[in-house]
């Protein structure tokens, strides 16, 4: 039996794409070979890295002014490759909204150790622990940065931008969007990059999504290592070297599956209405379920976190949802508490389960 799946990463994926996956994991097509097995430089998988880098032009509404490619590494590999290509000997601007967003400043720290550039925090929600979003008197950019990166949704403190923060004009945009990319329409002209690791709302790990406007690869210097070039992946379709086929080949499906229900913007209705039936439960009864988050505004449709009575209560709760087959609800450390981590694959059903198992945990507890 599949368990409800609330894990925050790698997470849940349609089960007709693990069907699929299944099927073409033993053979692919009727080519007498698994997937696992061809040729990165075949033509059969030439066709599934254009299939999805078509699909994510239709399906994500992104414009020919940027490439999607695909490459290793984690998005955490992003967070060095950023400043190498694009801060350089420059100023960037960081919003430190969240443990990845810090390790993404992090990165920039070190780079510029090496590259005279000068990365700063533009604000920082850390001494409340980022439990909400800066706001806009508190945001300090540098108009002559190189560029701003954000963190559009935080996936260990359960906050999101929904409205992407007002950044001076002619500075580029960077996001980390690796626990909300798809879950909602996005205007991508406004971004110089995004990025995503795919192991949430994507596909399986293993694959990082970029979409990169094409002119702005005019900026990434010759004299790094190749690999950490981004024209190297641009120039070569994404296979300069073997990419993570399979991945590539479940997050087309993925796209594929987004497509059937309606697109971005059923998608988009969908994770609203579980968004409101959750925090519905949550503000119907805050005393009990007590949300981590404190400005409303900056709550996250992804990541859920709330806090119980007690840590004796919390325990029990995990305990007893696991008993229901709720999965993967234990909060990061770092919070504490509970965590829903309802990515797109997170059926509706599955939150109203959710929420009628907590209304009745309250009533016994
Ligand atoms: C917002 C965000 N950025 C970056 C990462 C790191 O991703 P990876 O493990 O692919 O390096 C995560 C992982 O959970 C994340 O949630």
């Amino acid at each position: 039996m599949r368990k409800w799946n609330f894990n925050p990463g790698p997470a849940v994926l349609p089960l007709p794409v693990l069907e699929t996956l299944q099927k073409n994991t033993v053979e692919y097509g009727s080519l007498g070979m698994s997937l696992l097995e061809m040729s990165h430089r075949s033509k059969d998988f030439e066709a599934i890295l254009n299939g999805c880098k078509a699909r994510f032009h239709e399906v994500f509404a992104v414009p020919d002014t940027h490439e999607v490619l695909f490459v290793g590494g984690g998005a955490s590999l992003q967070f060095s490759m950023v400043p190498m290509n694009f801060m350089k000997d420059g100023a960037a601007d960081y919003l430190v909204t969240g443990t990845w967003a810090k390790k993404a400043l992090k990165e920039a720290k070190i780079w510029s150790a090496f590259s005279g550039g000068k990365p700063a925090a533009a604000a920082s929600t850390e001494s409340e622990n980022f439990t909400r979003l800066p706001k806009p008197e508190e945001w300090k950019f540098n108009p002559g940065a190189r560029y701003v990166h954000l963190t559009s949704n935080n996936t260990v403190y359960g906050t999101q931008w929904h409205a992407f923060p007002q950044t001076p004009a002619g500075v580029p945009v960077v996001a980390d969007m690796s626990s909300d990319i798809l879950s909602r329409a996005v205007d991508v002209s406004k971004f110089h990059l995004i990025y995503a690791g795919a192991q949430k709302n994507l596909g399986p790990a293993g694959v990082t999504v970029l979409i990169l406007r094409k002119d702005w690869l005019a900026e990434c210097p010759d004299n790094l290592p190749t690999m950490m070039n981004y024209k190297t992946h641009a120039e070569n379709n994404s296979l300069y070297n073997t990419p993570p086929v399979f991945a590539i080949y479940a997050v087309m499906l993925v796209l594929d599956w987004v497509k059937d229900k309606g697109g971005i913007e059923a998608v988009e209705q969908e994770n609203n209405k579980k968004a409101e039936l959750l925090y519905g439960v949550m503000d119907a009864n805050p005393d009990y379920y007590k949300g981590t988050v404190t400005d409303p505004a900056s709550r996250s449709y992804m990541n859920v976190t709330f806090r119980l009575p007690s840590e004796e209560l919390e325990a029990q709760f995990i305990k007893d949802a696991a008993a229901s087959h709720f999965h993967g609800l234990k909060g990061h450390r770092s919070v504490g508490g509970i965590r829903v981590s309802m990515y797109n694959a997170l059926e509706l059903y599955g939150i109203e389960r959710l929420c009628e198992f907590m209304l009745a945990f309250m009533k016994s507890h």
